[in-house]
């Protein structure tokens, strides 16, 4: 192992706030969360911020006009706002792979004019497939419309979309059926098309890299199931669409050159839905809702470049984040959208922060032991509260929650969602006030013990008057650059991934070792190896 990373750790990052702020989170770590509502009257509009149709309400959380002075102190220090500006400019932020992270280009928030022009083009194309797909000129091998199209990828290159056709379709007979196919686990593509006909399927392969095993062995076995009902020398050719950074490799696979879209290698993974990789999108809900999407992200990195730090909602979010990771030892951070639509929501947000911020290597290469990124998890509410939020409530870790909440939800029944709304501001206020004994009795009585809650447990509740199009392309651009402004204060790279390369390397040797007959004895490691040979013994093929 190189010296520097065993060395000389980084214990913090560089900036002179830090050990400031490690003293004021010991300072006020007991205080009540209610006593700056004592103190502070106006205290809900204070620490309240508005951008691009959400509100973000702050005013449940530890901190006072003191504390939130000093964390924009720290932000400061890093030079946040400089970051910002070489994000938004296309410098090489990326830097373990000498590349910028252009996504905001994709809305209109930035890229240079050949990339404005490659993201035009990209765009015309798209809204033509989608426009073909939806009025149903597109056929299949048999000459009969598509009636299903089927997105066949992983990561970033489906959970983004995948959340929002979810979030956004109608309830009501959509033209077009979606569906995503992502687990490598056969039953994931088996259980899709067992209700699907080949003739009127269409299958989108969405793979930025083109290498990735999922996608490709998922997509060879969707062409095998085309095959088996249209013949071995049909043209399968508008039962394809590709869309990667690499089409040449697409060509290499078969799929028609009039059907790859293009992506760039300045584009993440987990920050593609605003590229080609959308497309289910704009095929599930129509070319203007797309457009929509990308007008609400673009508001959100207005308003992210525009306005100071002590309004701007990415950067409070990420200050926030920071003040409980490294300065209150939290290690966890739920996301409970009270919305079954955004059901999905967190499993997109569990990549797009996870991916960015699971790093322990700073940006000049040092190995940290500061905390990073908390682990990022949650649900849908109401049902989470009849599951995990026992232990939001009365577990023994702090964990600071984000609510998001559309104050509208367009169901006709309108009583439901103000059960959901009440469910979810009552979930705020206990996890602030607890519950504690108020006479002496209740004191020595041990049952009440077992009723006692805490409270003084943060949150943070984002509210939209309804979910649209809009309000979701900013609510994902909101975590975006939260993500951003996380990482620049940890002094790490948020746009490389290489944790989840080692795996596929080894799960490669090891797939060899299983194909091929006594190479089981070539394995290195005896925990994989004991493993191979019980595999071996107890396999039915
Ligand atoms: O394995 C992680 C990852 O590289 C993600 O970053 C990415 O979104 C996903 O795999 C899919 O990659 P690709 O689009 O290249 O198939």
């Amino acid at each position: 192992m190189p010296e520097n990373l065993t060395d000389q750790p980084a214990t913090r990052p560089p900036w002179p706030s830090w050990n400031t702020l490690l003293e004021k989170a010991e300072l006020v770590k007991d205080s009540p969360l209610r006593s700056h509502f004592a103190t502070s009257p106006s205290r809900g509009n204070d620490f309240t911020v508005q951008a691009a149709g959400l509100t973000a309400n702050f005013s449940r959380q530890h901190w006072d006009d003191g504390i939130k002075s000093l964390l924009i102190t720290l932000a400061k220090e890093a030079q946040v706002e400089d970051r910002i500006r070489d994000l938004f400019a296309g410098n090489n932020v990326n830097i373990t792979e000498n590349r910028p992270a252009l996504h905001m280009a994709l809305r209109g928030s930035a890229g240079n004019k050949e990339q404005q022009d490659q993201i035009r083009a990209c765009n015309e194309r798209m809204q033509m497939i989608a426009k073909q797909i939806r009025s149903k000129s597109w056929k299949g091998f048999r000459r009969t419309p598509i009636t299903d199209v089927v997105s066949i990828g992983i990561g970033g290159s489906d959970l983004g979309p995948k959340m929002v056709v979810d979030a956004l379709l109608p309830n009501q007979e959509n033209p077009i059926r979606l569906h995503f196919v992502s687990n490598i686990d056969p039953s994931d593509l088996e259980g899709t098309l067992s209700s699907l006909t080949p003739a009127t399927t269409l299958f989108i392969v969405a793979s930025k890299s083109w290498t990735t095993l999922e996608t490709l062995t998922n997509a060879k076995a969707a062409r095998n199931w085309l095959k088996a009902t249209a013949g071995e020398n049909t043209d399968l050719g508008n039962h394809f669409i590709a869309i990667s950074s690499k089409p040449e490799r697409c060509l290499e696979f078969n799929i028609k050159e009039e059907n790859v879209l293009p992506m760039w290698d300045w584009v993440g993974g987990r920050y593609s839905l605003w590229s080609a990789i959308g497309l289910p999108v704009a095929i599930a809900l129509g070319w203007d809702k797309f457009e929509e999407l990308l007008a609400g992200a673009k508001a959100m990195d207005l308003h992210f470049t525009s306005t100071s730090l002590e309004q701007n909602m990415p950067a409070l979010m990420a200050l926030l984040e920071v003040w409980y990771t490294n300065f209150w030892g939290c290690q966890s951070h739920a996301i409970l959208p009270y919305c079954h639509r955004l059901r999905l929501f967190t499993d997109h947000m569990q990549q797009l922060i996870m991916e960015s911020n699971g790093k322990s290597i700073d940006l000049q290469g040092n190995q940290i032991t500061y905390p990073t990124c908390p682990v990022i998890w949650g649900a849908a509410g109401t049902n989470g509260q009849h599951s995990f939020h026992q232990l939001l409530h009365q577990g023994t870790q702090l964990i600071p929650v984000d609510f998001i909440l559309p104050l509208n939800s367009g169901a006709q029944d309108k009583n439901q969602h103000q059960h959901m709304i009440a469910n979810c501001l009552a979930q705020a206020e206990a996890l602030m006030d607890g519950q504690q004994p108020s006479t002496e009795e209740e004191v020595s009585n041990t049952l009440t013990h077992h009723k006692f809650i805490p409270g003084n447990r943060p949150s943070t509740i984002i509210t939209m008057k309804e979910l649209s199009a809009k309000t979701l392309g900013a609510l994902i651009a909101l975590y975006e650059h939260r993500v951003f402004c996380s990482s620049v204060i940890w002094n790490i790279n948020a746009f490389d991934q290489w944790g989840v390369e080692l795996g596929k390397t080894i799960s490669s040797t090891i797939y060899s070792a299983i194909t091929n007959t006594g190479a089981i004895s070539s394995i290195n490691n005896p925990a994989t190896k004991q493993a191979l040979e019980d595999y071996s013994n107890n396999t039915t093929l």
